[in-house]
């Protein structure tokens, strides 16, 4: 060790300033989203991506505190829209579907969501556009095996037409 120990401690205290430092309003990245997904990043906006990647990643360290299921009053959820929950595929892809989901990128975008504390990185930012594409993508194409009665069981199948 060619470090003695208080100047290990004084790097210490500056290192870890500087990741605070760091770690404060990244830049946006200079994209939005469009509802359009590579055929190869399809698996990202289905449920197991959103519950494997999405919620640990992104939703619950910057949503949770107040937009999850378990924050049924006012005041656990302080304040936020009732019903919006992050850690819920559904509430999380639907939410102001007329605006495709944009509700969300159009909050976190404009660094409004979250109100307090710390805010996703340029990096996670675009990990939310590409969720944000894909997830409507596979809504749009009807893609989603838990839909019940989806199966052509009558046989009556397109290669009818050649
Ligand atoms: C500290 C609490 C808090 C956190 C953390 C938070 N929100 Fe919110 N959110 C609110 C409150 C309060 C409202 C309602 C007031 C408003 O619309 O600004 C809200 C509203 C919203 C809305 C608007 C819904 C509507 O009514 O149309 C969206 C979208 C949203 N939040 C997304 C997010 C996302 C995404 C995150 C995480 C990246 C997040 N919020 C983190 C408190 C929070």
């Amino acid at each position: 060790m060619t470090c003695r120990q208080r100047s290990c401690l004084t790097l210490g205290v500056l290192l870890a300033g500087f990741l605070a430092l760091a770690a404060c309003d990244q830049p946006v990245p200079d994209v939005s989203p469009t509802g359009q997904c590579a055929p190869e990043d399809l698996y990202m906006g289905e449920p197991e991506y959103f519950q494997e990647v999405m919620v640990p990643e992104l939703f619950e360290p910057y949503c949770a505190l107040c937009h999850w299921s378990d924050k049924t009053t006012p005041e656990e959820r302080r304040g936020a829209t009732p019903g919006l929950n992050y850690d819920d595929y559904d509430s999380a892809i639907r939410w102001n579907s007329t605006s495709l989901n944009f509700g969300t990128w159009s909050r976190v975008s404009t660094r409004n969501m979250p109100p307090m504390g710390r805010t996703p990185s340029t990096e996670e930012l675009q990990l939310l556009v590409q969720w944000i594409d894909c997830a409507i993508a596979v809504q749009e194409s009807g893609d989603d095996d838990d839909s019940a009665g989806d199966d052509d069981s009558a046989g009556d199948d397109d290669s009818a037409d050649r």
